[in-house]
């Protein structure tokens, strides 16, 4: 029995196909027969993982991670989390506890006046002891490496920052999965690059389940796994390095390639052996220098 539990995925979504509801469809047999949003996605993820899912806007990234901590619920199949289906309602405070999501805009999730006490919110809500509560966000301060702001108003912040303190919000709660929800989208390309490692961190640190959504490539090189998705399937799974390994592929989905990749595209065409492994800068400089 214990074996089973522990080998039990975190995140397990059967058969899932789901169709946002659209007023008057009744009328419109165009609507009626519109591809859903999602149609017939499995995925597994295990307890621990970090998950890139990728795919180019409108592909049904969001509406899969909404299912993931049950604010949205499917139409078929289902969406077992550790076990708990995400359509047992006595079970959705549960989910959402395990599952903590960070959307596009971090003011959404901003509350207090000043950043630690903001991080404590949650707990404090929850009905924390206040030792806990003060360890904890310490902890989660620390974490994202904004432990020097704590006592400024979050309006003072950076969009990074910003986007740093809700995630401390989260970490604070303990969950066992974060999924980040094109999280870096309204950051300029540095602060996006820094929490691409954020993540990355959060996972070495804690070995917190990571999903990851977003529609550029080069946010997804730190993961373990890429799910890539097109018109609400998945329709490709694997690591970075055989994700990328088929650039063509790549522009058929209409990603955008990032540089390092075009680079090595050039290289290879130019006579040099660069390893599939070889995805940032630094890699493919190695990859020259050793051939
Ligand atoms: N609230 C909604 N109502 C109706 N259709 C929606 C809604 N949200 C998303 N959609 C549609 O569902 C599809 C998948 O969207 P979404 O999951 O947001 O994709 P992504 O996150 O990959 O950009 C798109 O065709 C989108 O237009
Ligand atoms: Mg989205």
């Amino acid at each position: 029995m214990e074996q089973r539990i522990a080998s039990l995925p975190l995140i397990d979504v059967q058969q899932v196909t789901y169709r946002y509801p659209v007023q008057n469809a009744a009328k419109d047999q165009e609507l009626l027969v519109a591809v859903p949003a999602l149609q017939n996605v499995n995925l597994q993820i295990q307890k621990g993982e970090y998950v890139a899912l990728l795919g180019h806007n409108g592909c049904g990234k969001s509406t899969l991670a909404r299912h993931c901590n049950a604010l949205l619920l499917p139409d078929q199949g289902k969406v077992l989390i550790a076990g708990m289906d995400t359509r047992d309602v006595a079970k959705q405070n549960m989910i959402r506890e395990r599952v903590g999501m960070i959307f596009q805009n971090p003011d959404n999730q901003l509350i207090a006046t000043l950043v630690e006490d903001d991080i404590a919110w949650g707990l404090t809500i929850r009905g924390y002891p206040l030792q806990q509560i003060r360890e904890r966000v310490a902890e989660a301060l620390d974490a994202v490496n904004i432990r020097h702001l704590r006592q400024l108003p979050p309006d003072k912040l950076s969009g990074g920052q910003r986007q740093r303190l809700a995630i401390a919000g989260i970490l604070a709660l303990r969950p066992q999965c974060i999924i980040a929800d094109e999280a870096s989208s309204m950051l300029d390309p540095f602060s996006r690059q820094e929490l691409a490692k954020l993540f990355a961190q959060i996972h070495h640190m804690f070995g917190l389940t990571i999903i990851q959504v977003t529609h550029l490539l080069e946010e997804a090189i730190y993961a373990q796994r890429i799910v890539v998705m097109e018109r609400g399937q998945i329709i490709q799974e694997g690591t970075p390095a055989q994700i990328f390994s088929n650039v063509e592929r790549l522009r058929e989905l209409k990603l955008i390639i990032p540089e390092p990749l075009t680079l090595v595209e050039h290289l290879r065409s130019a006579g040099f052996t660069i390893a599939d492994h070889a995805l940032t800068i630094e890699e493919i400089a190695q990859e020259i220098a050793n051939a």
